[in-house]
């Protein structure tokens, strides 16, 4: 069996750290939130060509649990940035056949913010082309904390035995879950880090660091990454004869 066939070498999920967007707007001279709103574009661009592509899904972390901890403008202005983005982009995504989801602490945010993410996963919960995932509010942790709570739940229900509190059960309960694995995680801007994003679905992914500024990535910068995927060899903790021969 051939690992490498065209369709196993495109990731079916792609996730993005979009970050930079700061020292963009620093080396302009401009405010911060000159950057988040010049990092926009790219995602409406990373969003088409996801699209294009034929990739199933494309998570981008737009707000960690810890950026709560930034100033309180700075807070405010990409809040707002969220707000207009959807309220403009949400029919466009529609038409275009993609699936809207957003992953995060959802008691953190405005009632006006969580009325319309909820619109729009709505209104475009049956589209197939793309699903777009937006984590806003979300950290890792705080997915594993969630998933712990809704099981316990189900536990102290007495519809699972604490027995049944397995992988499976955990991978269940994530915030992703229903959606496959995360293939290839994206992160700009020079850092190598996680940062608290998918800890639970990072396990197996393929890691590709870039030092361009989210407001710059481009479309052949997600080409690179596509390709530095495609030279990788995924062994899911297998060896490499084992692999050769499809033992999977
Ligand atoms: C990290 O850069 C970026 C963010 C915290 C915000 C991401 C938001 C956008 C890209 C705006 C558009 C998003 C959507 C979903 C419409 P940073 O501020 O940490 O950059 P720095 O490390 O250079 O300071």
């Amino acid at each position: 069996m051939n690992h490498r066939t065209e369709a196993s070498t495109l990731p079916r999920h792609v996730a993005i750290i979009m970050d930079g967007n700061g020292r963009w707007a620093r080396r302009r001279g401009l405010p911060r939130h000159a950057g988040h709103r010049a990092g926009v574009g790219p995602v409406r661009a990373a969003v088409e060509q996801c699209a294009r592509r034929g990739i199933e899904v494309l998570t981008l972390f737009a707000f960690s649990s810890e950026n709560w901890k930034r100033p309180r403008d700075e807070v405010s202005k990409l809040m707002t940035l969220f707000l207009e983005a959807l309220d403009r982009e949400v029919d466009a995504l529609h038409e275009n056949g993609i699936r809207v989801r957003f992953i995060g602490d959802r008691s953190q945010l405005s009632h006006a913010l969580v009325s319309r993410l909820a619109a729009a996963e709505r209104l475009t919960a049956d589209n197939e082309a793309l699903t777009l995932v937006v984590a806003v509010s979300y950290g890792g942790h705080w997915d594993m904390v969630q998933a712990a709570r809704a099981i316990a739940v189900e536990v102290a229900a007495g519809r699972l035995s604490p027995d049944d509190v397995d992988e499976q059960c955990i991978t269940a309960h994530r915030a992703l879950a229903g959606l496959p694995p995360v293939d290839l995680l994206i992160r700009t801007a020079g850092e190598w880090r996680i940062s608290n994003f998918l800890l639970w679905d990072l396990a197996y992914s393929e890691l590709h660091f870039t030092d361009r500024l989210w407001p710059e990535f481009g479309e052949a910068d997600l080409e690179l990454a596509l390709e530095a995927y495609r030279s990788r060899r995924r062994r899911f903790g297998r060896t490499d004869e084992q692999m050769k021969v499809g033992e999977c």
